[in-house]
C-alpha cells in the first residue's frame, strides 16, 4: 500500500469513527444504534455507497476551529433496499449531537437534490440536536435549504422520515413535510419547544417522551404514521412500506406475482358482518379476507381509529384501503378521521395507488365540539380529497352509507369508477329509526301503541329506502355482489381501470380547505 492509499484508509477510519468511542458507546447505552449501523440495517447488504465523506464545516469561533469531523455529523448516500433504488441520509448524533450546521445542511439539500432528479424515495434517519447553535444564522439557513427541496419533492418520490432520537425546534417541519414519519419508542421525541423552554414560559413540567415521544404522536397528535419498540422494527416498517410504493410518481407502483388466487370466494365476510348494522366488527378483519395472503400494512394504527387506512394489494397491484371502523365509535366520521383519511388520499393519488373504499359509517358525528372545531371545514377536506383523486376509485358499501358520509366515501358522485354494495347495504338521507321519529312524529304520536306504529313505520323505511337497490336502480352503484364475490369482483375492477386516465383542469393547483 503506498502512502497515498494509506492516507485514505486514514481517513475513511476517521470518517467511520463519527464523534470517537466514547461517544458511540453512549449512544449505545442508549439503546441507539449509530448512523452507520442504522444505515446497513436499512439496506440491502453491500449496496450503500456514500456521498460526502470527507465534507467539514467551515465555522468559526465558540471552539469550533477544533471541532472539526469528517462527515459533519450526516452520512448521506445511496443504497437499494430489495433491489431498488433509494437515497438515504442518517444523522449522527456522536458528532456534534447530530446538529444542522451549514456544510451538514448542505449534504441532506445534496442528497435531495439527486432523490429529485433520479426519482427514487428518499428515507432520512433523524437523530439530531437541531440547529447546531455555533453556527447561528447558517444553520436555520441549512434547515431552511432541506425544507424547500422538501416542498418541490412532495408528491415527486416518496419521502419517509425516521426518528430514532431527539428531533427539535424548526427540525420537526422535514419530517412534517415528508409523507410518513417512523419513531422509535422510547427514544424518539419531536417537539417544537422542548421541556425546559415550556417549563421556563409555561411552568408546565412535562418531561420528553410525555411531551413528544411515539405514543403521543401515535395517538394524539397523529404526527407520526409508524412506531415500533426498538430500531430494527422501525427500519423493517420502512422497507415493507416502500414495497408498496412507486420510485417516483411517473412510474407505476410495484405489482408482485401474488400466490393468492384472485377468485377466492370470500364467504367469511357474510358472517364476519353481522347483518344487525349496530352490531360492531373490525374492518381489519374484513381487510385481511380481501387482501392477498392476508396482508395489509396499517397507516396511522391508533390515531383516529373510527377509520382504517393502509396499503394491501390485490392480485398483486397495491392498493390504498380506507374502512369505516364500526368497531371505534360506530365508524363514525369525524375531524380526526376526516384529516387522516384526506393525507392517505392524496398520497395515494399522487403515487398512482388504486383507492378501495369500504363503507359502513352511521354519518358525521354530531356534537358543539366537533362543530367548533371546524368539522366544516376540515372534514370537506376528506370530501376533497375523495373528489381531487383521479387513481381508480373502487367503493364496496357493507352496511351503512348515511347522509353525508354516503357521498364523502368514495360515491359515484365524487367520481367513482366502480360502486358496489351487499344486499344488505342501507343507503339513505339517514338511519331509518332517526327518519322515522322526524317524518312520522305526528303519526307515532297518534297511535294507538306508539312502539308498535314506529316500529312498524321504521320496517316499512327500511325496506323502501335502507336498501341499496334504489341507488342500483339511479346507476349510483353500479352492481350489488354477495359478500363471497368481494374480493373477486374488487380485482375485476381493478384490472379494468388499470390504464384509467383522466384530464384535470388547468390550473396551478386547488385550494384544499386547510
Ligand atoms: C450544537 C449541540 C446541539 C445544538 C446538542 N449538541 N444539541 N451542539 N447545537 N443544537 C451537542 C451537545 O453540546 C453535546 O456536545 C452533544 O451534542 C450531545 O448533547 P447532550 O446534551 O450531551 O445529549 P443529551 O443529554 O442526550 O441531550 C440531547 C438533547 C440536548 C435533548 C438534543 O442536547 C438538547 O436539548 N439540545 C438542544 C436542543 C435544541 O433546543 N435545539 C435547537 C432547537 S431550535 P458534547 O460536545 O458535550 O458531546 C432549532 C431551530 C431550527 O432547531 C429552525 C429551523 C427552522
Amino acid at each position: 500500500m503506498n502512502t497515498t492509499d494509506k492516507h485514505l484508509q486514514k481517513l475513511r477510519a476517521e470518517a467511520h469513527q463519527g464523534g470517537g468511542e466514547a461517544r458511540i458507546a453512549k449512544q449505545h447505552e442508549k439503546g441507539k444504534g449509530t448512523a452507520r449501523e442504522r444505515i446497513a440495517a436499512l439496506l440491502d447488504p453491500g449496496t450503500f455507497s456514500e456521498i460526502g465523506a470527507f465534507v467539514q464545516h467551515r465555522a468559526v469561533g465558540l471552539g469550533m476551529e477544533g471541532r472539526r469531523f469528517l462527515g459533519d455529523g450526516v452520512v448521506t448516500g445511496a443504497g437499494k433496499i430489495e433491489g431498488r433504488p433509494v437515497y438515504v441520509f442518517a444523522q449522527d448524533f456522536t458528532v456534534l449531537g447530530g446538529s444542522v450546521g451549514e456544510a451538514h445542511g448542505r449534504k441532506i439539500a445534496h442528497l435531495l437534490d439527486l432523490a429529485y432528479q433520479n426519482g427514487a424515495p428518499v428515507i432520512g434517519l433523524n437523530d439530531s440536536g437541531g440547529a447546531r447553535i455555533q453556527e447561528g444564522v447558517d444553520a436555520l439557513a441549512g434547515y431552511g435549504d432541506i425544507f424547500y427541496r422538501n416542498v418541490r419533492a412532495s408528491g415527486v418520490i416518496p419521502q419517509l422520515s425516521v426518528i430514532l432520537g431527539p428531533c427539535a425546534g424548526g427540525a420537526v417541519y422535514s419530517p412534517a413535510i415528508t409523507d410518513f414519519v417512523f419513531m422509535a419508542e422510547g427514544t424518539g421525541t419531536m417537539f417544537i419547544t422542548g421541556p425546559e423552554v415550556i417549563q421556563a414560559v409555561t411552568h408546565e413540567a412535562i418531561d420528553a417522551q410525555a411531551l413528544g415521544g411515539a405514543g403521543v404522536h401515535a395517538q394524539r397528535s397523529g404526527v407520526a404514521h409508524f412506531t415500533a419498540p426498538d430500531e430494527d422494527t422501525v427500519l423493517a416498517q420502512v422497507r415493507w412500506l416502500l414495497s408498496f410504493l412507486p420510485p417516483n410518481n411517473l412510474t407505476p407502483p410495484p405489482v408482485v406475482a401474488s400466490e393468492d388466487d384472485p377468485q377466492r370466494a370470500t364467504p367469511e365476510l357474510a358472517t364476519l358482518v353481522p347483518d344487525d348494522p349496530q352490531q360492531p366488527y373490525d374492518a381489519r378483519d374484513v381487510i385481511a379476507a380481501l387482501a392477498d395472503s392476508g396482508e395489509f400494512l396499517e397507516v396511522q394504527r391508533a390515531y383516529a381509529e373510527n377509520l382504517v387506512v393502509g396499503f394491501a394489494r390485490l392480485a398483486g397491484q397495491p392498493v390504498g384501503l380506507v374502512a369505516n371502523q364500526p368497531a371505534h365509535f360506530a365508524g363514525v366520521l369525524d375531524i380526526a378521521a376526516s384529516e387522516k383519511g384526506a393525507r392517505f388520499i392524496r398520497f395515494c393519488d399522487a403515487f398512482h395507488i388504486p383507492l378501495v373504499t369500504l363503507v359502513d359509517t352511521p354519518g358525521f358525528l354530531p356534537g358543539a365540539d366537533q362543530e367548533h372545531n371546524g368539522i366544516i371545514r376540515r372534514g370537506a377536506k376528506l370530501l376533497y380529497a375523495y373528489a381531487e383523486a383521479t387513481v381508480p376509485k373502487i367503493t364496496l358499501i357493507l352496511r351503512k352509507a348515511y347522509g353525508g358520509a354516503y357521498i364523502v366515501m368514495g360515491s359515484k358522485h365524487l367520481g367513482g369508477d366502480v360502486n358496489l354494495a351487499w344486499p344488505g347495504a342501507e343507503i339513505a338521507v339517514m338511519g331509518p329509526e332517526g327518519a322515522v321519529k322526524i317524518i312520522f312524529r305526528r303519526e307515532i304520536a297518534a297511535a294507538a301503541d306508539p312502539a308498535v306504529e314506529r316500529e312498524t313505520l321504521t320496517r316499512e323505511y327500511r325496506e323502501t329506502f335502507a336498501n341499496p337497490f334504489v341507488a342500483a336502480a339511479r346507476g349510483y352503484l353500479d352492481d350489488v355482489i354477495a359478500p363471497e364475490e368481494s374480493r373477486a369482483r374488487l380485482i375485476a375492477a381493478l384490472e379494468m381501470l388499470r390504464d384509467k386516465r383522466v384530464d384535470t383542469p388547468k390550473r396551478k393547483h386547488g385550494n384544499i380547505p386547510l
